[in-house]
């Protein structure tokens, strides 16, 4: 049986790069499948046709496996969402493609960079941290999932 490092390899090596329209259906499959309210295919459109939105997909050979978006107002902008399919997660995957997303944000003169995320999901909290986010913020119950109220933190990073 192989492990997960060689079937990753035959898998092929990762890619970061800009999502075009034709990737809509799979971003909104991982997308549903990763959040607890989804974005369907007509979302993703909307946001792969407007020019104020940046969208990088993360691909594995010839399978898109990720994905991050996010919307630029003046010289800032938001993370609207990153994600990267359950079977794919805890490789270290989404930390070069928040990077590669930066970057390009940076060179279409991005300075500060915002998201929120919800205050228990460690794995999202620690890539953040680690590409140079600091909590900035806390928003009390902003989350309602089922029953449940959760947390939101506001992070920031300044780009130079
Ligand atoms: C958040 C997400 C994109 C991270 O992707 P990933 O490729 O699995 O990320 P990594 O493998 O680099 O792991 C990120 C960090 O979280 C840590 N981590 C993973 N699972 C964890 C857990 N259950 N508890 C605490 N830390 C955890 C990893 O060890 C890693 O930290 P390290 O770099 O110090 O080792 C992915 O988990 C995901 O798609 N989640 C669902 C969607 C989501 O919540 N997106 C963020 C919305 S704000």
């Amino acid at each position: 049986m192989m492990n997960w490092l060689s079937e990753f390899w035959s898998a092929g090596t990762p890619a970061i790069e800009l999502a075009t329209l034709r990737d809509a259906p799979k971003l909104a499959e991982i997308h549903c499948a990763s959040f607890h309210r989804g974005w369907g295919e007509s979302e993703f459109e909307s946001m792969l046709s407007e020019r104020n939105t940046l969208v990088h997909r993360l691909r594995l050979g010839r399978r898109t496996i990720g994905f991050a978006v996010s919307r630029m107002g003046a010289d800032e902008a938001e993370i609207l969402s990153i994600a990267v399919d359950a079977s794919y997660r805890g490789k270290g995957l989404s930390s070069n493609l928040l990077l590669t997303h930066l970057g390009h944000l940076a060179g279409r003169g991005v300075r500060a960079i915002f998201l929120e995320v919800e205050e228990n999901n460690l794995p999202a909290r620690r890539l953040y941290e680690r590409a140079g986010f600091a909590v900035v913020g806390r928003r009390e119950r902003y989350y309602r999932q089922g029953g449940e109220q959760l947390n939101a933190l506001l992070m920031r990073r300044d780009l130079s």
